[in-house]
Parts: structure tokens; sequence; C-alpha cells
């Protein structure tokens, strides 16, 4: 236990569990390229808790650890991958048919990801309307799948002798789900397990398994799950940490990082266009109207609340903003995105950016996977429970409190990260004020 004014975190001992419910594209990427870097193979890039520092104190003082030295992480020696999957295929085959990365890579780490089996999925097709598949349970009602969730977790910490484990969520986009009264409290909520209620989706049996298990669920994906008020109800009844949604990595990556810049000097913005191509099945998901629904309205907030028209009317009080999927089957894994930007400028003269991006996009999710993982163990080790804001670095759509409005801008997230950290540890917060270097 190290004690410091007043946070307590368990130290990681022993072996911590990933499951993953979705081994698809982004599940077996974080899966093959963990095991690619702890077998000496590559490096993991793209990674604050691999790769990054922290600065401490003063600039003076020189202490810039690296961040996994600071805080007490789990090794990625002491890593344990598992998942549920609606397709019987092994990590290895699913790496394959994602071809994200190429094949004489992922065999270098075979034997490992042919270990990996999915268990039978909680799944039903009206909330993911592209997908059907094999690999699934059927049970007498959506508790008793809760139930049988719940057995998996159990028995996969007692197979592997884990010490802990932490869910992401990897799976498909479900579809966008209007507000349902079962969703009020945990009473209605467990009453619509029973009874099976249409407005409880796959992923909200998985996060109910989990945090009746004591287990933080991260949301990877755009859809409502951890959000609601019977499970944000249920994280803090159980004490458990939950995190998310949506993984901020392509497009909105990119805006998350312009948008901060216009508006930090005081440049207008009359229109953002942004489209995509993609041709993976996330990509064919997402072309179902109602799956795109859960996507748009993450992808459309973060400018709304970077920009704050309301406040800037003269700069952002006419953006007319417009984001687009388009399933492309040759694009594969390897999104495009464009962004046409129409900015303005001093006595209102225009000008125009453009973006043109050319991801991968699993590439980039895979170690917003580690790191939202590695930090949501933590957080629970640090006694927290409930949303975990401090995460929102790595979202498109974060969690906050009722009534506050979320942070999109990028780099006030990484500050509120590693001044989460620093609090963990009992350092000095850093504000950047930087008046004593001048008395
Ligand atoms: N790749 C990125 O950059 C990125 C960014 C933000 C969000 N996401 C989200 O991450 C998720 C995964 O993306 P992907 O590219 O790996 O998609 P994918 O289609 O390759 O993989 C999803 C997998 O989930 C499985 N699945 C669906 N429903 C399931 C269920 N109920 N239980 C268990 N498995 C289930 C599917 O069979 C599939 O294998 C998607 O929701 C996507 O929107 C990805």
């Amino acid at each position: 236990m190290t004690e410091n004014e007043g946070v307590k975190i368990q130290e990681p001992k022993g072996k911590l569990g990933i499951l993953l419910p979705g081994l698809g594209a982004v599940g077996t990427t974080i899966i093959a390229g963990t095991e690619l870097v702890r077998n000496g193979f590559a490096k993991p890039i793209g990674s604050l808790t691999q790769m990054g520092t922290i600065r401490l104190g003063k600039r003076t003082e020189d202490r810039v650890p690296r961040i996994k030295e600071f805080v007490p992480l789990a090794d990625l020696e002491h890593i344990v991958f598992g998942g549920w999957d609606i397709f019987p295929d092994n990590g290895y085959e699913s790496a394959i048919y994602a071809n994200v990365m190429k094949k004489e890579d992922l065999d270098k780490v075979k034997t490992q990801l042919e270990a990996i089996q999915p268990m039978k999925a909680v799944f039903d097709p009206r909330y993911v309307k592209r997908l059907d598949g094999p690999n699934t349970k059927t049970g007498q009602s959506k508790m008793d799948l809760a139930e049988q969730l719940m057995q998996d977790i159990e028995n996969f910490k007692k197979e592997n002798d884990l010490d802990r484990i932490v869910i992401v969520w990897c799976g498909s986009t479900e579809t966008y789900l209007d507000y349902d009264p079962v969703w009020n409290s945990i009473e209605s909520f467990e009453k619509g397990l029973r009874d099976s209620h249409e407005s409880i989706s796959s992923s909200m049996i998985y996060a109910y398994a989990a945090l009746k298990s004591g287990v933080p669920y991260v949301n990877g994906a755009p859809h409502m799950t951890t959000d609601i008020p019977a499970l944000l109800e249920l994280s803090k009844k159980e004490n458990v940490a939950i995190g998310g949604k949506d993984f901020k990595t392509g497009q909105t990556f990119m805006k998350t990082l312009l948008a901060p810049g216009l508006k930090a000097r005081q440049l207008g913005v009359r229109g953002w266009f942004s489209t995509n191509i993609l041709g993976n099945r996330d990509g064919e998901v997402l072309d179902e109207p109602l799956s795109f629904k859960s996507k748009e309205v993450t992808k459309l907030s973060a400018l709304e609340y970077i920009f704050q028209p309301d406040k800037n009317p003269d700069l952002y009080g006419d953006l007319y903003h417009k984001v687009r999927i388009n399933y492309y089957p040759p694009s594969g894994d390897n999104k495009e995105g464009w962004d046409n930007i129409d900015i303005f400028g001093w006595c209102g003269y225009p000008m125009q950016i453009k973006v043109n991006f050319l991801c991968r996009d699993s590439i980039l999710a895979a170690p917003v996977v580690l790191d939202l993982a590695l930090f949501i163990d933590l957080a629970q080790r640090a006694g927290r429970s409930g949303i975990q804001e401090w995460l929102s670095f790595y979202c498109k759509s974060p969690m906050v409190a009722e009534d506050l409005y979320p942070e999109h801008d990028i780099f006030i997230q990484l500050m509120k990260l590693k001044n989460t950290l620093r609090h963990f540890m009992g350092e000095d917060l850093i504000t950047h004020l930087g008046l004593d270097y001048y008395e």
C-alpha cells in the first residue's frame, strides 16, 4: 500500500485480466500489439502509459519520470487477455480476418493469439442490425444472460489465477436508443432484466455483469451503456470505476487538436465538413442509420463544446458542422478522412484548411485501449468509483457528472489526466503559473 496525502493505492500485485467484449479489428490489434511488445518485436507507440513522461515539481528540478515508473500500474508482463465474440474464430484467425496487422507480424505471436478463444457472447441483432453470428449465449431472460457473464468473469479469474479484471468494450456500435424509464434506477433496471425489456441492450448486460462482479468497465463505442442512471448508480453502490465513451482516434482526434488552436487565436469558423471512407466491419455496422446515429451524436458534440458558440457568437454562432461516414470496402481498416474547414480572420476575411488524414483506425485505437485498461485499474486500486472524467483524454464523448459539460480540448484533458496522477501520488499540481521563477 502506498500512502500519499490521503490517496491510498493498492499495489498492482499479481495478474490483471483484460476482458474485451468484441474481438474484432481493435480487440485483436491491442492483443497482438501487446504480445509483440512484450516479446521485444515492437514498441508501444501511441501509449502514454508505456512511453509517456510526466513533469514533477518546478521546471528547474528536472524531475521527469516515465508515467509507468511514477504511478503503480500493472506491468505488461502481468496482463492476461480474454473476451467474448459472436464469431468463434480464435484471436489469430480473427486478426487475420481484420487485416490490420501484417501476417508476418501476427505469425510472430501466433501461439499466443491462437490461445484466445472467444467466450460465447450476449448478442441480439436488434441492437447491431448488420451483424449476426453463431457464438452466442441463450437464456431464459436478460438477467439469466447477465448471470452467465458473471460466471464467465469468475471462471476467467480462477482459470488464469488473476488478482483483478477490467473490461473494455471493443464490440460493435449498437443502435441509438431513446431514453426509457426502465433505466431510471437499479430496481427498474433489474426488473427490466428479468422481463427482458427491449430497451436493455447487450452492452448494458455486460456492464451490469461487470459492475456486479466489482469489475471496472470502459465503453469504447458511442452507444449508451454506463451513462444510464441505473448503471451510474450501480457503479457508485458497488464502488466500481467506469469510463468512456467512444475511443478518440482518427478524425475527432484531429478536431480536438485543431479546434482549440483556432479558438485560442480567436479565429472564426463558418463551416466544418468531415467525411470518411472506411471498409472494415465497423464501417459496415455504421452504414446502418441507427448505429450511425449513435456515432453522429458523439462526433458532432466535440466542436460544439470546444467553440462554445453561445459565449462566442461572432466567431462560431453560424458554424455549419456536418459529419459523414461512408462504408467503402476497398479501404479496409485504413480509413481516409477529409475535413474542409472554412475559417475567417481579421475583419472577417475567409480562409480554408483542408485535412486529409490517411489513418489506420485500429493502430490508433489499440494504445488507447491499453491505457484505458491500465488507468481504470489504477483508479479502482486508488479507491475511485463512478465516472473517471480524467480519462476523457481518450474519449470522443467523455462521460461527466450530471449538469457538467464535457471538456473536449485535448490539451486540457491531458493536463487533467496528469494532474490526477500527481494528485494520486501526492505531488504538487502544475498550474503553469510560474511566477516564482521571476521573483
Ligand atoms: N478503431 C477506432 O479507431 C475506433 C474509434 C472509436 C470507437 N471505435 C469503436 O470500437 C468498436 C470496435 O471497433 P472495430 O473496428 O474493432 O470493429 P469490428 O467490427 O472489427 O469488431 C467488433 C467485434 O465485436 C463483435 N461483437 C459485436 N457485438 C458483440 C457482442 N454483443 N458481444 C461480443 N462481441 C460482439 C463483432 O463480432 C466484432 O468481431 C466499435 O464499436 C467502434 O465504433 C473504434
